[in-house]
């Protein structure tokens, strides 16, 4: 290479210079592509995993069908106002009170994004006075 050569590639202006850092700066971004697809499809939550997931491990048994909280305060409801995954997370590996232990060789932590997931979706009931049902009592 000529040294004025060299130093238009080291020119940051030079109009191939910017052509060729264009053509770099897509190339990486189409082979990162498919590897961060990958990564989204696997890390995303499913909760519909959860739902089976919640029925499976016996959190249904003392939280509800619905995470509408167990009969006679056996487990608290847990949805909606769902607690945020990582505080689930210390609740499932020590719990503050009664509640059994669910060490990770039970309950991974993608099977409790998922149970997080599925709890997430559940929304609040209708308040008893906008049921006309109840209302009129
Ligand atoms: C044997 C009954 C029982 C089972 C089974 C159970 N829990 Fe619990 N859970 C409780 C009780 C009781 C508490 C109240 C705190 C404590 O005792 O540690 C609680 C607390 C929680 C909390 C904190 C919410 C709060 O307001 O205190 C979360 C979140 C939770 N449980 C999720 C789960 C999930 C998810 C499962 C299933 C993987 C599960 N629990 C299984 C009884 C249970």
């Amino acid at each position: 290479m000529n040294s004025l050569a060299r130093q238009l590639s080291r020119d940051p202006n030079n109009e191939e210079n910017k052509m060729m850092r264009a053509k770099i700066f897509l190339l990486t971004i189409a082979m990162a592509a498919p590897a961060w697809a990958i990564a989204q499809t696997t890390n995303t939550p499913s909760m519909e995993r959860g739902k089976i997931l919640y029925q499976k491990n016996m959190c249904v048994a003392c939280h509800g069908t619905a995470g509408n909280g167990g009969e006679r305060t056996s487990g608290p409801r847990l949805a909606p106002n769902v607690w945020p995954l990582e505080a689930m997370k210390t609740q499932m590996r020590n719990p503050r009170l009664d509640m059994p232990r669910y060490g990770e060789k039970f309950l991974s932590d993608s099977d409790l994004a998922d149970i997080h997931a599925w709890l997430s979706t559940i929304k609040a009931g209708p308040k008893a006075k906008d049921i006309p049902l109840l209302a009129n009592l």
